[in-house]
C-alpha cells in the first residue's frame, strides 16, 4: 500500500547524494586521516575495507532492506517485522539521532565560525591572522552568545532544508551540496599537496607500518571497526529512514556498495587534504585529530599561508559546514519522519511544516546546553563527573559515550542478532530481490555468514573497545 503523504526519493542519484551525505560528515575529516595514520597506514585501510566489506555491508544491507520493507519511520519499520522486540530497536535507533544532534550541530556552527573568521580575515576587517588558532578557538569556546547564536544559525539552516521534504527538501540540497563539497575538498586537496613538506603528512598516512598491527592488533581492529561504523552512519535509524523513501525498483546490493566505497574515497580524500598541510606548516606537535586539528591546527595553516590562506579556510570550513549539515539533516528527518508517521497513523494531517519546527526546537534545546558548555571551558555541571565514573569531562563527551559509545554498537549488535538468528535473513533476502534484483545463492549464504557470525563478533568487539576508549582518556 503506497502511502501517499511519504512521497519518494525523485531518482536514485538524489538517494544516493543524500545517503553519501548523512556518510561523509566530521569524522572523515577529523578522525579517519589520523586513525589510518596512527594504526599503521596502508594496511589499516585494507583492514578497514575487510570490516566495510564483512560488517559496513552487512548492516547497511539490513537496515536499507528494513526501511524499505517498512515503508515507515525507524520504529515502524522495525516493528513492522515483530511489535516487541523490532519496537525495542525502534527506540534504541531513535534515542542515538538524537543524542549526536546535540552536539553535531555545535562542531558544525564552529565550522560556520571559523568561515566568518577568514572571511573577516579576507575582507581585512581585523587582522585575524595574527590570532594563533588556539587563542581563536579559546575565544570561540567561551563566548556563549555566539556559540549559542551559531548553532541556531545551522539549525535554523536545516529547518529550511528539512520542510522542502524529502524530494524537494533534502535530495534537492545534496544534489548541489554533494559536487559542491567535492569540488571544494579536490581544491584544498590541491594546494595543500603542493606545499613543500606536505609528503611528511601523505608518508604519515599512507606509509606501511605493522609496528601497531603487531603490537596491538585487537586495538587496532577496534579502531578501524569503530571508525567505519561511525562513517557509514549505521544503528542511527538514517538508512533505514532513507530506505524508506527510496522506490522498489532500485537495488539495495548496488546502493549499499556505492555508499561505503565513495564514503571512504571521501575518507582518504580528506586525508590528503588536512595531514599535507598540518605537517608541512604547522609543526612538530600539531594537533592531528579531534576538533584542534581543525580550529587550531589548520587555521594556523591558513594564518601562515599569506595572501591567499582567506581564500583556502574559506574554502575549508565551508567544505567541513557541508559535510555536517548533509549529516545533521539526515538525523533530524529521522526524528520527523519517526513523528508524521505517528500523526499520519492517527488520523492527523501530516503537517510538515509544524514538525519540524518542534523537532528544531527541542534540539536547539539541547544544542543550546553542548554550545553554552563549550567542550567544558565554561564550568558547567556535567552528570556523574563526582560519581568517579569518567563519563565524559564536557556535555559533549557525555551525549557521544552514550551515544556513540554504547547506543549505537548495542544497537547494531542486537539488530544482526536479531535478523540473523530470531526472524530470520529472509526478510532481507525478500526485500533486496524485489523489482527483479535476484539475490544470488552464493551472496545470500555470505550474508547468512556475515549477519549470523562475523558483524556480531565484530559489533560485541567495537563495543567493547568504544567503552574502553572513552572511559580511558588519551
Ligand atoms: N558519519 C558521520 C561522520 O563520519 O562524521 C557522522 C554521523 C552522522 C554519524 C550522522 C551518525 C549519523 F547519524
Amino acid at each position: 500500500m503506497e502511502q501517499q503523504h511519504r512521497g519518494q526519493w525523485g531518482s536514485n542519484l538524489g538517494f544516493l547524494m543524500a545517503t553519501i551525505g548523512a556518510a561523509v560528515g566530521l569524522g572523515n575529516i577529523w578522525s579517519f586521516p589520523f586513525r589510518m595514520g596512527a594504526n599503521g597506514g596502508f594496511p589499516f585501510l585494507i583492514i578497514y575495507l575487510v570490516l566495510a566489506v564483512l560488517v559496513g555491508f552487512t548492516i547497511m544491507l539490513c537496515e536499507l532492506a528494513i526501511g524499505r520493507h517498512g515503508g515507515g519511520s525507524v520504529l515502524v519499520s522495525y516493528q513492522k517485522i515483530n511489535r516487541i522486540s523490532g519496537g525495542f530497536l525502534g527506540i534504541l535507533a531513535l534515542v542515538s539521532p538524537f543524542l549526536i544532534l546535540s552536539f553535531y550541530t555545535v562542531l558544525g556552527a564552529y565550522c560556520v565560525q571559523y568561515v566568518g573568521l577568514n572571511f573577516a580575515e579576507l575582507l581585512g576587517i581585523f587582522n585575524v591572522s595574527s590570532v594563533s588558532g588556539a587563542e581563536s578557538f579559546s575565544t570561540m569556546l567561551t563566548n556563549q552568545p555566539l556559540a549559542i547564536g551559531s548553532t541556531f544559525v545551522v539549525i535554523a539552516a536545516c529547518f529550511l532544508i528539512i520542510r522542502g521534504g524529502i524530494k524537494d527538501g533534502i535530495e534537492k540540497f545534496n544534489k548541489v551540496g554533494m559536487p559542491a563539497l567535492f569540488v571544494m575538498l579536490v581544491i584544498v586537496i590541491i594546494r595543500s599537496v603542493t606545499l613543500p613538506g606536505a609528503i611528511d603528512g601523505l608518508k604519515f598516512m599512507f606509509a606501511p607500518n605493522f609496528e601497531p598491527i603487531k603490537n596491538d592488533f585487537i586495538g587496532v581492529l577496534a579502531a578501524a571497526g569503530g571508525q567505519m561504523f561511525f562513517s557509514l552512519s549505521l544503528a542511527m535509524g538514517i538508512t533505514v529512514t532513507y530506505g524508506s523513501y527510496l522506490s522498489k525498483k532500485e537495488s539495495l546490493v548496488r546502493n549499499s556498495m556505492v555508499i561505503i566505497v565513495s564514503d571512504t574515497i571521501v575518507a582518504i580524500m580528506a586525508g590528503m587534504a588536512v595531514l599535507p598541510a598540518a605537517f608541512a606548516l604547522a609543526g612538530e606537535d600539531a594537533k592531528l585529530s579531534g576538533p584542534s586539528l581543525l580550529f587550531v591546527t589548520l587555521q594556523d595553516v591558513f594564518n601562515a599561508m599569506g595572501a591567499f590562506g582567506p581564500i583556502f579556510g574559506i574554502l575549508f570550513f565551508l567544505f567541513v559546514v557541508l559535510a555536517a549539515i548533509t549529516s545533521t539533516i539526515a538525523l533530524i528527518e529521522v526524528l520527523v519522519t519517526f513523528v508524521i508517521d505517528r500523526r499520519t497513523a492517527a488520523g492527523k494531517a501530516p503537517n510538515r511544516n509544524a514538525v519540524v519546527g518542534i523537532v528544531c526546537l527541542i534540539i536547539f534545546a539541547e544544542a543550546a546546553l553542548v554550545a553554552a558548555d563549550g567542550l567544558g571551558s565554561n564550568g558547567l555541571w556535567v552528570p556523574f563527573q563526582s560519581s568517579g565514573l569518567d563519563l565524559g569531562t564536557c556535555w559533549l563527551e557525555f551525549m557521544d559515550f552514550i551515544s556513540e559509545g554504547v547506543a549505537m554498537p548495542l544497537g547494531a549488535l542486537l539488530m544482526s542478532l536479531w535478523i540473523g538468528w530470531i526472524v530470520g535473513p529472509e526478510v532481507i533476502r525478500d526485500e533486496v530481490s524485489q523489482g527483479g534484483h535476484k539475490m544470488s545463492d552464493g551472496l545470500y549464504s555470505f550474508f547468512i555468514i556475515c549477519v549470523r557470525f562475523i558483524t556480531p563478533l565484530a559489533m560485541a568487539m567495537i563495543l567493547f573497545g568504544q567503552i574502553k576508549t572513552f572511559l580511558s582518556p588519551v
